[in-house]
């Protein structure tokens, strides 16, 4: 939204002529929704690899350069790195890491106070780290 509180039609993309939309730029829903869009697709990716033996790690630090990413893989305008996925057969089989119980992350009509259990999550941890 521009600062007189309407939202702002902007100069036309490749996409919005071939689909004959108007471009509203710099909204934040629309930042969300290819994000989201993003992440359940590779949590697709990760399922099916892992169901077919291969490991996988999300590499979000791909984020700290997001140019010198665009310009790698020549990414088109409006296109941005969210994050990598590293694909392989594990070289070990670590030990599960410590997991917040399923109380903690799943809520029934209303949210509730998880302080205990975070931080007995935070002492699993730092056992496991060690
Ligand atoms: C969006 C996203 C970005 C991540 N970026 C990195 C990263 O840059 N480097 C890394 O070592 N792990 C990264 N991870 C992996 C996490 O550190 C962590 O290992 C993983 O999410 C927890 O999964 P696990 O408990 O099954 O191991 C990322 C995870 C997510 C979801």
């Amino acid at each position: 939204m521009g600062t007189s509180g309407f939202i702002e039609i902007e100069a036309p993309t490749e996409d919005s002529e071939r689909t004959g939309a108007n471009v509203v730029r710099g909204m934040t829903e629309q930042l969300l929704v290819a994000s989201v869009d993003t992440a359940l697709m590779a949590q697709n990716v990760a399922i099916a690899a892992e169901s077919e033996g291969l490991g996988i790690c999300y590499i979000g630090g791909i984020r700290n350069n997001p140019q010198a990413i665009s310009d790698l893989l020549h990414l088109p305008e409006h296109v941005y790195p969210v994050f990598g996925i590293c694909l392989g057969y594990p070289a070990a089989d670590p030990n599960v890491k410590p997991r917040l119980p399923v109380e903690a992350i799943l809520k029934e009509d209303y949210y509730t106070d998880d302080s205990e259990l975070v931080a007995a999550f935070d002492d699993a941890m730092q056992d496991y780290l060690q």
